[in-house]
C-alpha cells in the first residue's frame, strides 16, 4: 500500500518535474528560474507571448489581478475603481514608513511618467498603503507629494486594505526589529499598470528602468 502511495505520489509530481525543467533550460540568461516557469506554463495553456520586454512580468492567460474595491484617498475622499474608470493607473503597494524600497520604486514611476511627456495625463499614479495603522489619509496627503503632483494615496480599514491587496495577489506582514520600537512591514513590491477596469495589464518587477516601464506602458495604451 505504501509502495503504491509513494509510486502514485512520483507519477503527480512528474509533469511539474517536466515543466521545471522546460523553464530551467529555456530560461533566458538573468531570469529568475519561476518567471520563466510562469512563462512557459503561459505559453503550455496557448496564451500568446508577450513582447519581451526589461522588466516586465507577463501575465499568464486566465490569470486576472485587480478588480473593484472601496479605500479612502489621501484628501479623506471615498473612492472606488469607478473613481480611475476614465483611464489607465499605474498602482504600487507599500508604506510611508518605508525606509528604501519604496520611495525607490515610487521615485520610478515618477520618472516613467515624466518619460511618456503628454501621454502621461491619461494615467494615475497611485500608492496603495499595506500600512493603514499609521498611514492615515494626512499621512498619506504629505507623503505622496514628496514624489509627483498626481500620485494619489489610498487607505482604509485593515480589511479593506486586505481586500484589495488580495486581489492584487500582494503580500505584507508585520515585521518587529529587535533594535526598535517601531514595527517595519515586509511586502512584496511590484507596479501594476491597471486599465479602466482597475485590472492588470502589466506587472513591472523591482528596479525596472523607468525607461523600460516608460516603453511598456506606451505600448498597452489604446491610441488617441
Ligand atoms: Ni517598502
Amino acid at each position: 500500500m505504501l509502495r503504491l502511495i509513494r509510486f502514485t505520489a512520483l507519477l503527480l509530481m512528474v509533469p511539474f518535474v517536466l515543466l521545471w525543467a522546460v523553464a530551467w533550460f529555456g530560461r533566458q540568461p538573468g531570469e529568475p528560474v519561476i518567471e520563466a516557469l510562469m512563462r512557459h506554463a503561459g505559453t503550455l495553456t496557448g496564451a500568446a507571448p508577450a513582447p519581451p520586454s526589461a522588466g516586465v512580468l507577463a501575465l499568464p492567460e486566465g490569470v486576472s489581478l485587480g478588480g473593484p474595491f472601496r479605500l479612502t484617498d489621501h484628501t479623506g475622499r471615498a473612492v472606488t475603481e469607478a473613481d480611475f474608470a476614465g483611464g489607465f493607473s499605474l498602482v504600487y503597494f507599500g508604506f510611508t514608513y518605508c525606509p528604501d524600497v519604496c520611495p525607490t520604486e515610487l521615485g520610478t514611476m515618477a520618472a516613467a511618467l515624466d518619460l511618456l511627456g503628454e501621454a502621461a495625463s491619461r494615467i494615475t499614479p497611485i500608492l496603495v498603503t499595506i500600512d493603514p495603522a499609521r498611514d492615515t489619509p494626512a499621512q498619506l496627503a504629505d507623503y505622496v507629494s514628496r514624489f509627483h503632483p498626481r500620485l494619489v494615496g489610498l487607505t482604509g480599514s485593515e480589511s479593506e486594505v486586505a481586500e484589495i491587496a488580495r486581489r492584487f495577489r500582494v503580500f505584507y506582514a508585520r515585521v518587529h526589529p529587535p533594535d526598535s520600537t517601531e514595527y517595519l512591514m515586509d511586502h512584496s513590491s511590484f507596479i501594476y499598470l491597471v486599465g479602466p477596469d482597475f485590472r492588470a495589464r502589466a506587472i513591472f518587477r523591482p528596479n525596472t528602468d523607468p525607461e523600460a516601464m516608460a516603453a511598456a506602458i506606451r505600448a498597452r495604451l489604446p491610441r488617441g
